[in-house]
Formats: C-alpha cells, structure tokens, sequence
C-alpha cells in the first residue's frame, strides 16, 4: 500500500492529492460527498433606512439618545428620592394597599432607568451599527503531509531507539511478563464471583456457640447490665448486646466489627398488634428484638415511632413495620430487619437461645434471605 491508499474498514480507498496547498490525501469519497451540496451562502444583504439616508440616521441616533438621557434622568430621580423621601411616608396603591413611597419610587426609578439603558442599545444596534454578517473560514484541520510525515518518523525513530526489534528476547519476555501479570487480575475477579459462605456472613456474637452452648442475656448499651423481662413495659425501646461482647473485651479482642453486627434493638408492644405469628412466637409477650443494622447499606435503625410502630433509619429513611415483622415498608432498603429469637430464663432475664437465622446487615445480590 503506498501512500496514497488507505484501508476503511478492509476497503481500499484511493486518496486524492488536493492541489498545491499542503493539505492533501483527502479521500476521493469525501471530496464527491462535500460536491454534492450547493453551498447556499448569505442571503443579500437588505439595507435598512439608516444605511442609505443621512436623515434617518439622525433619527435614530436621536431616539437613542433620548432613551439614554430618559435613564440618566431616572437614576437622578432614585438618587434625588432616597434622600428626600422620608422613610415613614405611605401612600394608597390600588389593589396593594398601603406601601413605602421610598420603596416604591425607588424600585420604579431603578427599574425605568437600566429598561431605557437596554432598549437603547437593542435600537442603536438595529438601526445603526453594521449588521453585515461576516464569515470566517474554517482552516484546515488536517495536518499536512509534511507533518505527518515527520511524527511517523519520530514514532519510528521512538521504536527503533528501544531496539526490540534488534534484540527479540527482550520483546518476547516482556509480551510474557505482561501476559502473566493480567492473570492475577482476572483470578481476583473469577475468585470473587464465587459462591458466598452464608453461615460466616450469619455468624455474630449472639451464637450460642460463643457462651458455652447456652443462651445469651441481652444487657443494654452501653452499661452492660442483664434486662429483666418484667422491665420492658409497654412502648419502651432499648439498645441491646449480647453478654459475649463484655467476655470479648475481657479476653482483649478486636470487637469493633463483633459489635458493630451484635446490635439489636428491643422493643415491647401489644402482642395484638403483631400480625406476623413467627414474629410473635420468637419474642414474649409482645417484647420482640430486631437486628438494629439496617438491610441498605447498615446504618443503625435507632427511631422507633411508638404510635405507628414503624423503626426509622435515619440515614435514607427506610421504614420498618414492627407490626409485619419488620416488613421494609418505605426507602432503599430491600429486606425487612432479621429478628433474633428472644425468652426469659428461670432468674426472669431476657435471653437469646438462637443466634441470628439470617446476615444482619446489608443486602447483596447472592445472599438467602
Ligand atoms: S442505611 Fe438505612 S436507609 Fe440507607
């Protein structure tokens, strides 16, 4: 291919010298589209009465005066009334009522004179300045070919200064140690497209598993006291966590994240009211406990409107029906908060025998409800 050919997509297309201006190799397909449209040009240029009779011309420059000097005199007016009219003066506008004289001359006069200013110069630049349209041609975008030329040489000069193509050992184990370093790169994507592990995302400090196989007393946050059952009245909430956390913090472990997952929210409302049976069965007596991480993106569930029964998140504005099992009844959020099954043991505490049945926290697209 020399170089007055070139390949669009696979098709060999001539190119065509343009004559003697530097600005060649354009191809012959578009020169015969650009032929195919007429250029319209400007419409004639239609003269105004200003343009050709010295008269009219006066007379414009007359009214355009007049509407300047109209402006002075209403910017002489708004100066004159701010100082002369006093501050208290009223007077009677039909339809309004009573109104500030200053505000009202001065609002006016401020008005009439930037209007006058404007419509001026719309009339000056109508009546007497040029209005021949002018066009500026566009130059060439392309570049010519000597610069062509001379970048395709300093790529090549580029090229050759590394001496790949000299020295081939260097331009295979390079394409290899390229090659090789995307592998680790696809593998952490495959990798994370696995299957997720559940059971570890359920896992918080509210298993048994983590007190010996035996129940855990819900304490409230932050004090760490044991609730007793016959504490929760009727409409009272209370921020709850599990009696491991104190065991963790003893044993001096990293529990920030054990924490942030154990929070739950305690709440006691007329059993009557609970429409869901799984809901009634796992709380007592209408005393039921819910995971207090939100199911969007786990912000903590801490505003529980005691009237409607609904538990807010402050953050987005989800809205929790306590009622339907913490049904998501408004906002972003897409599961309802997962309870945890509570009971009281024989020294009248609240506990929990189970852990959570379900991850606490946000929703992602691979995880059982
Ligand atoms: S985190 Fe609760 S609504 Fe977004």
């Amino acid at each position: 291919m020399n170089d007055h050919e070139t390949t669009d997509h696979g098709t060999s297309t001539a190119l065509v010298p343009a004559a003697g201006d530097g600005h060649d190799l354009l191809p012959a397909s578009m020169i015969r589209d650009a032929d195919q449209f007429e250029n319209p040009g400007l419409p004639p240029h239609v003269h105004r009465a200003a343009d050709d009779h010295p008269d009219a011309a006066k007379r414009a420059e007359r009214q355009v005066a007049t509407m300047f000097g109209l402006s002075m005199l209403a910017t002489l007016v708004f100066l004159v009334s701010y100082f002369a009219i006093p501050d208290e003066a009223t007077f009677f506008f039909p339809g309004i009522g009573v109104a500030k004289t200053q505000n009202v001359v001065l609002g006016l006069s401020l008005g009439f004179a930037i209007f006058l200013i404007g419509i001026g110069a719309v009339h000056w630049a109508k009546t007497l300045m040029s209005d021949e349209e002018i066009v500026e041609e566009r130059h060439l975008q392309a570049s010519t070919g000597e610069q062509r030329a001379k970048a395709v040489a300093m790529v090549t000069a580029g090229v050759e200064s590394t001496q790949l193509t000299r020295r081939p050992v260097l331009k295979y184990t390079l394409g290899g140690a390229l090659g090789l370093f995307a592998l680790p790169l696809g593998l952490q994507v495959a990798g994370s497209l696995g299957p997720v592990n559940v059971e570890e995302l359920k896992h918080t400090i509210w298993d048994p598993a983590e007190n010996g196989g035996k129940p855990i007393r819900l304490m409230r946050d932050p004090e760490m006291t044991p609730i007793r059952f016959d504490e929760v009245t009727n409409g009272s909430v209370f921020h709850v966590m599990p009696e491991t956390l104190q065991k963790h913090i003893d044993e001096g472990k990293h529990v920030l994240e054990a924490k942030a997952k154990a929070a739950v929210i305690l709440i006691r409302l007329d059993p009557d009211k609970i429409k869901v049976q799984k809901a009634k069965d796992w709380g007592v007596d209408g005393v039921v406990a819910y995971s207090k991480i939100c199911t969007h993106v786990g912000c903590a569930v801490g505003l529980y409107e005691q009237q409607t029964h609904h538990l807010l998140c402050p953050c987005h504005q989800s809205t929790f029906d306590l009622t339907e099992d913490c049904a998501v009844i408004f906002g972003p959020a897409k599961r309802p908060l997962p309870q945890l099954k509570i009971t009281v043991d024989d020294a009248g505490y609240l506990v929990a025998p189970e852990g959570f049945h379900e991850p606490v926290g946000p929703s992602f697209w691979e995880r059982a409800r």
